[in-house]
């Protein structure tokens, strides 16, 4: 396949390189290279299989309205531009376009979604998350941690789900689901070790993408890997 990595940052550097490892042509564009998306005419677009964004939330809502609009397919692993989520889901179907998106495109978060939505059907406990990223990360609570929150609230209806974030050196990415009760507490706890769990997530995501049109959330498709 032929794809395309937008941002160059920590995480996009890693998605770049584990494309390359698993066979496919791979560029890169970083934010001087790809001002306000200029760089992303349709021709451009027309030319390749797949995008993958890890950038930050406006570069990703630029980057989203350019490929998009070409009927272009795109990964979005960048948080925080949820609030215009269906915009672009509507910019996907009118024009042919294909995006995929994910708070988390590591297999294991995808796993802690499932054991979420089951410690919720707890009775007679409070759920709270905690959350603890790198110090540079610029979005808080994290965007995983809204989808775990999203998660307990459509498995029990009305329930109040606090967030506590925490901002420490390198930290990687970890998530605490805890349910407190009377008598005991249960806590599911999830913790990247690495980036390579998402980088890898990512482009496992624009193959499945490829020649699909649409709009899906990674955890919908995760396991059709
Ligand atoms: N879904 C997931 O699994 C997952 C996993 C990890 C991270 N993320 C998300 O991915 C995003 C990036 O995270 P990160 O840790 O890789 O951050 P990062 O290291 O800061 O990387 C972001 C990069 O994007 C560049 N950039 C900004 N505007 C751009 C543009 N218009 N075109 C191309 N590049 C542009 C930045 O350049 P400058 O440094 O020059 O500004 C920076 O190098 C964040 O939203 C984060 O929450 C998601």
């Amino acid at each position: 396949m032929r794809i395309v990595v937008l941002g160059k940052g920590k995480t996009g550097s890693l998605v770049a390189g584990l494309a390359r490892e698993r066979g496919h042509e791979v560029s890169a564009l970083d934010e001087f290279e790809n001002p306000h998306g200029a760089a992303l005419t349709a021709e451009l677009v027309h030319s390749v299989d797949a995008f993958i964004d890890f950038t930050c939330a406006d570069a990703a809502l630029e980057n989203m309205r350019a490929i998009l609009g070409a009927g272009g397919s795109i990964v979005v692993g960048t948080t925080g531009w949820y609030a215009h989520l269906d915009e672009m889901k509507a910019l996907a179907a009118a024009n042919g376009g294909a995006l995929l998106y994910g708070t988390n495109f590591s297999i294991g978060v995808m796993r802690l979604f499932k054991l979420t939505a089951e410690l919720a059907k707890l009775d007679g406990y409070e759920f709270h998350i905690e959350e603890t990223h790198h110090t540079t990360k610029l979005d808080a609570p994290s965007g995983t941690a809204i989808t775990l929150k999203q998660v307990l609230e459509q498995a029990k209806p009305g329930i109040q789900v606090g967030i506590t974030s925490h901002r420490v050196g390198d930290a990687k990415g970890e998530h605490v689901v805890r349910a407190k009760g009377a008598a005991d507490e249960l806590d599911i706890r999830h913790n990247a070790h690495s980036r390579r769990g998402f980088a890898e997530g990512a482009v496992r995501a624009a193959e499945w993408v490829n020649h699909r049109r649409g709009a899906w959330e990674f955890r919908e498709i995760f396991d059709d890997l």
